[in-house]
């Protein structure tokens, strides 16, 4: 999988962190301005290198805001590690399958010590990482603020996080379980455009017995790329890119892809492109696909395929609520290293 994230879009991002870096860090309004700047300025930087270092690192930073506010609210519980007392956290859940960034968590919580909640960098890591991957297109205010939680279960985990063969319903009634809209749905979704997924994430949509509607061309070239990628990556369970747009040239050609309205140069982009490829069928998962059999999720995907600008504007907005969803339960702390809470154990 790192071979993959590290081959991927390495000459574009390193074009869009140009344009980023003469971006000033928003500054969050009210409070101590000067200190959170300088925060900011810190969680940019690191983002920034992690990111030069491995383009897929900034995917993985993305999901993680969605994966860490989904269970518990926004409270740093995704980073913590098991310890003899509690042997199964939410690193150990199915659904987690694949999630990565700890270490840039770490670095960056080792610049700022006491000064920042594991829970806020994860969010200004995610923000910082939208911003770089869409090229500065997608901006949004997170604040600071946030307290870090001491409960951490895999079970918990896989008992909230959508999963990737929900129906409509399932995923509709998953967001409003959590205040999201339909519509934000449908935006978040986009994230798509970005990173990797392993076989087992999407092994439904290549199997005749359950597959949902699918492009046959762009099914066979999967499958084909599938059956390569168990060779170079050494594994059974490979991780496929989840844009047909970041797959190459020949892949695109054997899959039929209509690239018309993509841009294809763009590889390892956050934008847009994702509504292209669900319109043709051509996207990874089941959870991806039903959003095209409910009407109005229909005509949203459309439109966010017709109107780039919309759609990086309202993500931004759905990512600034996600990153809002506040923290569930009672005991709350600023932790020492995000790994492991202060008093390593968990109530
Ligand atoms: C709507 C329900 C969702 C489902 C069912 C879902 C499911 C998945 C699955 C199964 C993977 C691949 C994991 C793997 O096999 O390694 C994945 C990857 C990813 N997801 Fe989602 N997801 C959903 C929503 C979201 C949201 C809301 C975001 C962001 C806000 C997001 C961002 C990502 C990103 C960026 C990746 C690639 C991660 C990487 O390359 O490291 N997803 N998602």
């Amino acid at each position: 999988m790192a071979m993959v994230k590290l081959n991927a879009a390495a000459a574009v991002v390193l074009s869009l962190l140009v344009v980023v870096a003469v971006h000033p860090a928003a500054a969050d309004a009210g409070g101590d301005w000067y200190g959170k700047k300088s925060i900011e300025e810190t969680v940019r930087k690191e983002v920034e290198k992690a990111i030069k270092h491995n383009p897929g690192v900034g995917a993985a930073l993305v999901r993680l805001v969605f994966h860490d506010c989904w269970v518990n609210g926004c409270d740093g519980s995704v980073l913590l590690d098991k310890t003899p007392y509690s042997s199964s956290t939410e690193k150990a859940a199915a659904n987690n399958i694949g999630l990565d960034g700890f270490d840039v968590i770490d670095a960056i919580k080792s610049k700022l010590g006491a000064a920042v909640s594991c829970a806020d960098i994860v969010v200004l890591a995610g923000r910082d990482a939208s911003a770089i991957l869409s090229g500065g297109r997608i901006t949004y205010d997170v604040g600071t603020g946030r307290k870090d939680g001491v409960v951490s279960s895999a079970a918990a985990a896989d008992a909230v996080l959508p999963e990737s063969t929900f129906d409509f319903a399932q995923l509709k009634d998953n967001f409003a379980s959590k205040g999201l809209t339909q519509g934000e749905l449908v935006i978040l979704s986009g994230a798509h455009s970005i990173g990797v997924a392993h076989l087992s994430s999407f092994h439904d949509r290549l199997a005749a017995a359950t597959a949902t509607p699918i492009d046959n061309t762009y099914a066979s070239a999967l499958a084909a790329d599938v059956e390569r990628q168990k060779g170079v990556q050494h594994t059974d369970n490979p991780a496929e890119k989840n844009n047909i747009r970041d797959m190459g040239a020949a892949f695109q050609s054997a899959a039929g892809y209509d690239a018309a309205g993509v841009d294809t140069a763009a590889v390892g982009a956050l934008d847009n492109s994702y509504y292209h490829n669900n319109l043709q069928n051509r996207v990874l998962f089941k959870s991806d696909w039903v959003l095209r059999t409910d009407g109005d999720a229909a005509a949203d995907l459309a439109e966010y395929r017709d109107n780039a600008t919309k759609w990086d504007v309202d993500f931004a907005a759905a990512m600034a609520k996600l990153s809002k969803l506040p923290a569930e339960g009672t005991h709350f702390e600023i932790r020492k290293t995000c790994r492991c809470t202060n008093q390593n154990y968990y109530y």
